[in-house]
């Protein structure tokens, strides 16, 4: 399944935010959208969830009338995102709210609790979750929808090391399951071994869209420039 961005942008009052990015994204790879703080990345990933108004195209796969039928977004700090009061509730609310039958939902939260690495906890409390499971049932919690597309924003910004690498091997797992992931992220040694592409924004622009090792590289120069010529 493909997903084509033609010539987005989104402006709040008279700023240009985001400024005509076309790109695609395809389901079973891993995208890194990297850039500055302000850089215009959750936007994007705003624009891609359905969340907020733009100028410009989004061509959707046949029979999908909206963007957000097929992408769903998890945000930086998992505890936003938990209403839970266990493990397993917070995986049924959501599709509580979508109207599918009991045994519907069972199938389901079963499969991504397993996929995630859940399942023995699936009656804690969420409460007393690590930060890397947390994010981990959060990513669950959505994956139940069945998306298409995740859209992770600085998922592991928050955790510590061991969190973070079990937030990695999540994401490849859901690779290997199908899924297209556009993650946001400034940890670019933790994510670009496994990803597919790289789209490195600036300012609201693309200015790179490739290889992950080549955009990472030329991040880190425009840094190293930036804080060079401060410095002085
Ligand atoms: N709701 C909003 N109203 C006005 N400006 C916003 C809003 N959300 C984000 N911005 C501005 O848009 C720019 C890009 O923000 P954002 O997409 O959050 O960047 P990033 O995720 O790369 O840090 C920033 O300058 C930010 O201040
Ligand atoms: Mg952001």
């Amino acid at each position: 399944m493909v997903l084509k961005l033609k010539n987005i942008s989104v402006s709040y009052a008279n700023k240009h935010i985001l400024k005509n990015i076309s790109t695609s994204f395809e389901t079973g790879e891993i995208v890194m959208v990297i850039g500055a703080n302000g850089s215009g990345k959750s936007t994007l990933l705003k624009v891609l969830a359905g969340l907020i108004d733009y100028a410009g195209e989004i061509i959707l796969p046949e029979g999908i009338n909206d963007v957000s039928e097929i992408t769903g977004y998890v945000f930086q700090n998992p505890e936003t995102q938990i209403i839970g009061s266990t493990v397993w509730e917070d995986v049924i609310f959501g599709l509580e709210n979508i109207g599918l039958d009991k045994r519907e939902m069972e199938i389901r939260a079963n499969y991504v609790l397993n996929l995630l690495e859940l399942a023995e906890l699936k009656d804690a409390d969420p409460y007393y979750l690590s930060g890397g499971q947390k994010q981990r049932l959060a990513i669950a919690s959505i994956l139940a929808l069945q998306p298409e597309f995740l859209l992770l924003d600085e998922v592991t910004a928050m955790l510590d090391k061991n969190g973070k690498r079990e937030v990695v091997d999540a994401v490849v797992k859901l690779k290997e399951a199908g899924k297209g992931i556009i993650i946001a992220t400034h940890e670019l040694n933790l994510f670009s071994p496994y990803s597919d592409r790289c789209i490195y924004i600036d300012n609201g622009a693309v200015v790179f869209d490739g290889n992950p090792s080549d955009g990472v590289k030329l991040y880190r120069e425009k840094v190293h420039r930036e804080f060079t010529s401060k410095a002085v």
